[in-house]
């Protein structure tokens, strides 16, 4: 997230942004440590308004002197009965800025304002059906009840002197609230996830009907901004810039190329986790839309030695990480030294590594170019899109002129294949999994579903089970096959295949690679569940 105390001159660029005064709409989150902060700030964006994050214990001066146009108190882990757990500055309630409580927020504004926190007798987590009794500002032009998701194992149980029930759950009476007279409103659940329905429009009609905001930001300013900021820190300094093939970091070189041309160079390392025919496919897409220059280094000894005999998740990160940096050490070395490393890291990749600047978010996994990378890097990191979400990320590549299929291409993990195959990572596990990725996306793009899905691939289980083929008893492996739909991969449901398209996967797997007799399918949502198994 972008603590107002980031050094980071990429990520500091947004204070920037917010100079101009055609941006000085601006919105305060303030974290109590979640998980989804920085997508509240998104959806608030989305609505062209600008969005910062900051610290849960803030200063009431610290707030007045942003003069924001209003405040949204964010989720976080804690129960707000906790000893230590996060609080907010209680003057800000008396400031008279509109204040929107979600979760956590809205439990820690009735607590603070007189009224009753306690444990709910069923935890919540996932879908739940909404009824709403009251339409006014918030759910104007909302229908009586809609789907929404939540998270949560505690609730307001006595509302604050002032407040009414704007809407509730079978087991969340007051899952809407409202002051009668001050613009403070707290809602049990998530409307920052895709999986609220007409989340986006809460936000929007908090922003414009509670608010009365403007609309004034807009994403079309942050590639020009970039491109200058990172023109004038990088100066006549080379950059080496990681290149998978992927949205992130085609469109971080896009963007890099444009702001210093030949002091470019990409490198693409094949680490031997790659999918089948990745780096040709890679090569090809690259020389046919990119003029800077190309190194590709075949490394795949060198991380396949790194991670022999590793079994635990985080340390194969580690490992991963560590030796593509020092594959990129050893490339910048044969063009005379550079200074900078450009990743295409995005926000999530910071959040769920626990790596944001004085975030109180968990660590989730360690992302492979975050926290995965050695203390000494020997490099400054130049990361342009460290703020924005994967969807932004892919309007920006569209902006850039980049082709619509490689914009939407599902995204692959910088670990690769290591993080879906369980346990220790093999060649011969590499090629099962190879094999069988390749007939699911064959068979999920002749069912014309690839776009619809928003990542698809198997994980090699580290079960065998018992089968039967052709009258002999087997005893191989399992796979699971692992598809979501989801725009920001915050959160993500399973996708609902047709079971014809599944039943096929499933034959074609078993007939076809060999060491598999058994095909799941994976229907776990995020939360909990992440998408990648590692
Ligand atoms: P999870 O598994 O955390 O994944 O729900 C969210 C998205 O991030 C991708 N992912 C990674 N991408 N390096 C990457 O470049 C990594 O270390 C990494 N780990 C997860 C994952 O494929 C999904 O799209």
């Amino acid at each position: 997230m972008n603590s107002p105390q980031s050094q980071d001159p990429i990520v500091s660029e947004q204070t920037n942004i917010s100079a101009d005064p055609l941006q000085n709409e601006r919105v305060l989150v303030l974290d109590f440590g979640s998980q989804f902060a920085q997508l509240i700030a998104r959806r608030v964006r989305d609505q062209n308004v600008y969005c910062e994050i900051v610290r849960h214990d803030i200063p009431a001066e610290s707030v007045i002197a942003r003069k924001p146009a209003a405040m949204i108190f964010s989720g976080g882990p804690s129960s707000v009965y906790d000893q230590g757990a996060p609080k907010c500055d209680p003057k800000l309630f008396e400031l008279g800025i509109p204040i929107l409580g979600i979760c956590y927020g809205m439990q820690l504004t009735a607590q603070s304002l007189g009224g009753a926190v306690q444990a709910c007798p069923a935890r919540e987590y996932g879908r739940a059906r909404l009824s709403i009794s009251n339409m006014e500002k918030l759910f104007a032009g909302f229908p009586s009840e809609i789907d929404v998701w939540m998270s949560h194992g505690d609730q307001v149980q006595k509302l604050p002197e002032g407040f009414e029930t704007l809407a509730g759950t079978t087991t969340c009476p007051h899952a809407a609230v409202k002051h009668h007279a001050l613009p403070i409103y707290g809602i049990q659940f998530h409307p920052e996830v895709s999986h609220t329905a007409l989340g986006g429009t809460l936000i929007h009609n908090f922003l414009y009907n509670v608010v009365g905001c403007q609309g004034r930001w807009h994403l079309s300013n942050f590639a020009d901004q970039t491109i200058s900021q990172m023109r004038q820190r990088i100066g006549s300094d080379r950059v080496i810039c990681g290149l998978s093939g992927g949205v992130d970091s085609s469109v971080t070189a896009a963007l890099l190329y444009k702001a210093i041309g030949p002091q470019l160079t990409c490198i693409l390392i094949d680490n031997g986790l790659l999918r089948k025919d990745e780096q040709s496919a890679v090569i090809r897409e690259f020389t046919d839309h990119f003029q800077a220059d190309l190194r590709v280094v075949d490394a795949g000894d060198r991380f396949m030695s790194a991670l022999s005999g590793i079994r635990d998740p985080q340390e194969k990160r580690r490992r991963i990480g560590h030796a593509f940096i020092e594959c990129f050490k050893e490339e910048s070395l044969k063009i005379n030294g550079a200074k900078y490393l450009a990743q295409g890291t995005l926000y999530p990749d910071v959040i769920e590594s626990g790596a944001a600047p004085d975030g109180p978010a968990a660590t989730i996994k360690l992302h492979h170019n975050v926290g995965g990378l050695p203390e000494q890097l020997g490099f400054d990191l130049v990361e342009p899109l460290r703020d924005l979400f994967k969807d932004e990320v892919r309007k920006l590549g569209l902006e850039l002129g980049l082709p619509e299929h490689l914009v939407w291409r599902h995204p692959f993990p910088g670990p690769g294949l290591a993080v879906r195959c369980l346990g220790e990572v093999t060649r011969a596990k590499l090629d099962v999994l190879r094999e069988a990725d390749e007939i699911l996306i064959t068979e999920i793009r002749n069912a014309n579903l690839y776009r619809e899905t928003s990542q698809a691939f198997v994980v090699l289980l580290e079960s065998q089970s018992v089968g039967v083929m052709g009258d002999s008893r087997t005893y191989e492996n399992a796979v699971a096959v692992r598809c979501v739909n989801t725009d920001d991969f915050m959160t993500a449901d399973w996708s609902r295949l047709p079971y014809d398209l599944l039943a096929l996967v499933s034959t074609r797997i078993i007939n076809e690679v060999r060491g598999v007799n058994r095909v799941c399918y994976d229907i776990s949502s995020k939360p909990p569940a992440t998408i990648e198994w590692e």
